[in-house]
């Protein structure tokens, strides 16, 4: 049995940098919480490439018990390590947490902050504001599959692609939900939905989602909806992403329009995530991986991180905390105080702590 730890009341927060450039923007983002006073008690977790290669563990007995039964939410860096050429390490304790802790929604809010970051001609920072939600424990990452005569011309590789009633009902009634209760960054309404399959090819696990996504849609009449085959919608994103409000797709289509995504809104080091059970503990991470070409160069932007803070905050019911280090970030974007990626000339510590300087000033 597990111990339980004692009661507090400040938020408990599991912190697992993780690999690569995980080990320096989280403690950035570590530093940003705390300069905003935000009552919570921070746990470090080793769980990552360095600990597997010392003793083989991915993630320890009752790793993922321990973090939903002792802690409000996860906040994690990255993982991937050329060292671990296999990648389980990584494969265990990511999709680990998101498959066996059931956090079945990624939300990816996509925001400009300031013009100048957004490759786009001519976008303004309310043009881009809009939100994905990513199906995340199904679809082609459940590792069903196999490999037959492995090594000769006559290989055959199968991947399948797994879709549950349940799975793609849940998501996809979240992002109606996540609609009808979150305001745009200009304070309007979000409602609209849109799902994005392609369905055209992929017709049985897209005439799912396509059935399920009208059958939810009744529930919420308030709500406009709309569809786009993932094609179109990546040329669209990049044509005029206002078009976007809330979109609702699954797990891989999910994974690959959130980097353009990013890209909108000055790469990945400016994104967060957060992966979501309502009601259990949730995890939390910047967009971005471990970036090995950044390692030890003190150059990785801190930002997606310090986001990510932001937002797990926010989830917790912390709000002022959470608006105070997003206006500080909007802060050191506006004046330059930033990495290069970013268009500044600062260090990843020196951008955390000018962040995390403003917003103990405000
Ligand atoms: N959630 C995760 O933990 C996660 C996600 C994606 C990739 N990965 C892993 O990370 C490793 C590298 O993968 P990749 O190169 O495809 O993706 P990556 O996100 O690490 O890097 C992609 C590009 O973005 C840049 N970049 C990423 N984060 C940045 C930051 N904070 N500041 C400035 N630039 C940044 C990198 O330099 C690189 O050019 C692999 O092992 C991969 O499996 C992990």
């Amino acid at each position: 049995m597990l111990p339980y730890l004692p009661v507090t009341t400040k938020k408990r927060i599991a912190v697992i940098p993780g690999d690569g450039i995980g080990q320096e923007v989280i403690p950035q983002a570590v530093k940003v919480i705390q300069a905003a006073g935000a009552p919570v008690e921070l746990t470090n977790f080793d769980w990552g490439a360095e600990r597997y290669l010392r003793d083989a563990t991915t993630v320890p007995p009752n790793g993922f018990a321990d973090l939903q039964r002792n802690f409000d939410a996860v906040l994690v860096g990255a993982f991937g390590d050329p060292r671990v050429a296999t990648n389980i390490h990584a494969k265990e304790i990511l999709l680990g947490m998101r498959f066996k802790m059931d956090l079945y929604a990624n939300v990816r809010p996509v925001f400009l902050l300031d013009a100048s970051l957004c490759p786009l001609k001519g976008m303004q920072p309310m043009d881009i504001d809009f939100v994905v939600i990513r199906e995340n424990t199904e679809g082609v990452y459940g590792d069903l599959g196999g490999v037959f005569k492995q090594g000769t011309a006559d290989e055959i590789a199968i991947q399948e692609d797994v879709n549950t009633r349940k799975g793609v009902e849940r998501v996809i009634r979240f992002a109606f939900e996540y609609a009808k209760k979150n305001k745009k960054r200009d304070g309007s309404a979000r409602n609209r939905v849109l799902m994005c399959d392609k369905s055209n090819a992929m017709t049985h696990a897209g005439g799912l989602w396509q059935r399920t996504f009208t059958e939810v849609a009744c529930e919420f009449p308030q709500i406009e909806t709309s569809h786009m085959y993932v094609d179109a919608l990546c040329m669209q994103m990049v044509r005029d992403p206002r078009c976007f409000d809330v979109i609702v797709t699954n797990n891989m289509f999910g994974d690959i329009i959130t980097d353009l995504a990013a890209g909108l809104q000055g790469g990945l080091g400016m994104a967060a995530s957060g992966n979501i059970h309502p009601g259990k503990t949730s995890m939390f991470e910047p967009v971005h991986g471990s970036a090995p070409p950044l390692v030890g160069k003190n150059l990785a932007n801190p930002i997606g991180a310090i986001l990510t803070a932001a937002m797990m905050l926010a989830h917790l019911g912390l709000s002022r905390e959470a608006e105070k280090i997003e206006k500080a970030v909007l802060e050191a974007v506006q004046q330059k105080q930033t990495t290069a990626d970013v268009a500044g000339t600062l260090g990843t510590k020196e951008a955390g702590e000018w962040i995390a300087n403003a917003v103990s000033k405000s």
